[in-house]
């Protein structure tokens, strides 16, 4: 049976680039692999949340993998930082990454960009840490959206350099994967590439109807297509994309057929039945994240009993690993 693995950084709640880009993969693939599904907290802390943040940001999205239809009898479901075995690795795997393969990353530049700051190590070696989340479970899958594809690329060269260093086949090349499908990237409102919780543009699994109504009207539009069959440019794209992932087949080809038509004065029944169909999809889903949020009592068993099956497959990639590098004891 396949590995699989992936995770979320819990910096607020899931939005729906997360739902689309991963979740919805992280629910098909319960079902058919050997499923590991957990919180990346440790990569959170690049960004330095505030302490008290920091544990219902974890919280929440331990309480939205869950409300997504997560099993933890299926998944085995855990928190990054319960998993001492992980950072361990991390180490080992630092001194198997060239410091200016890390410059090249895409995120990292990205943030520097950004925050210029702050820029800490922690960020540099971020890709090594997410390494050592893959390979400490030498998983075969990893359900991720686009954005996080160089990373894995990352992940695949030091499983194959540690390999090639130590005369082994031992780690396995890890592929972000979806089912069936390229993989998705899920745009934000505002025009931009990617919805995204840095970004300031996205539209979380929590929100109340009203908040979705009022960020979809919001979105960038224009005064509509400039003739027939015109490119759309990226926002309306954007809006599209969208549409397609939330709405049925015929709601789209209704749309499509207006902007190849060249009408005009049809973007506000656009978004309302964008709105509409976002609700249908995160309505459920948030009544069920406010049910188990509150239930302490479950949430710490479902964290306990994750961390002890995780930290037994870990630590025996742990044990292999050391011994495959030399570490012995007296
Ligand atoms: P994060 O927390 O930014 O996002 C979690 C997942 O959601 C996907 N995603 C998207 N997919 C499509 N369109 C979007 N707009 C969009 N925004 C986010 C991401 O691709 C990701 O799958 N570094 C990772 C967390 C991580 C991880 C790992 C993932 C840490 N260790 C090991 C897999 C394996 C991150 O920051 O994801």
């Amino acid at each position: 049976m396949k590995t699989v693995l992936s995770g979320i950084r819990p910096t607020g709640n899931l939005h729906l680039g997360n739902y689309y880009g991963a979740m919805v993969n992280f629910l098909k693939m319960q079902e058919e692999c050997n499923s590991f599904f957990f919180i990346a907290d440790l990569h959170s802390l690049t960004t330095h949340p505030d302490p008290g943040m920091l544990h219902e940001n974890v919280r929440n999205i331990l309480s939205a993998y869950i409300a997504c239809g997560l099993d933890p009898e299926k998944a085995t479901i855990y928190v990054q930082s319960d998993i001492p075995e992980i950072v361990q690795l991390y180490l080992l795997l630092n001194m198997l990454a060239p410091v200016g393969e890390l410059r090249k990353t895409v995120s990292f530049k990205d943030k520097v960009r950004q925050n210029p700051d702050n820029v800490n190590a922690g960020l540099f070696t971020y890709p090594v840490l997410m390494a050592a989340d893959i390979l400490a479970f030498n998983a075969d899958y990893v359900p991720v959206g686009k954005d996080q594809e160089q990373h894995l690329e990352i992940t695949r060269n030091y499983a194959k350099r540690f390999n090639h260093r130590y005369h082994v086949e031992y780690f396995k090349q890890p592929t972000a994967y979806v089912f069936g499908q390229e993989l998705v990237k899920i745009p934000g409102l505002d025009g931009s590439g990617k919805m995204g919780k840095s970004e300031g543009n996205a539209i979380y699994l929590t929100d109340d109807p009203k908040t979705v109504e009022k960020k979809v009207k919001g979105a960038l539009t224009d005064n509509g297509p400039e003739g027939q069959d015109t490119p759309k440019p990226d926002y309306i794209e954007n809006l599209f994309t969208i549409l397609k992932v939330v709405s049925t087949a015929e709601v789209v080809a209704h749309y499509e057929n207006l902007w190849n038509t060249g009408e005009t004065k049809w973007y506000g029944n656009l978004k309302k039945q964008l709105a509409e169909d976002i609700i249908k999809v995160t309505a459920p889903i948030r009544d069920r994240i406010n049910d188990i949020k509150n239930n302490d009592a479950y949430l710490r068993k479902v964290t306990k009993e994750g961390a002890e099956k995780a930290r037994e497959r870990a630590s025996k990639t742990l044990r292999e690993v050391r011994e495959i590098m030399g570490f012995k004891s007296f």
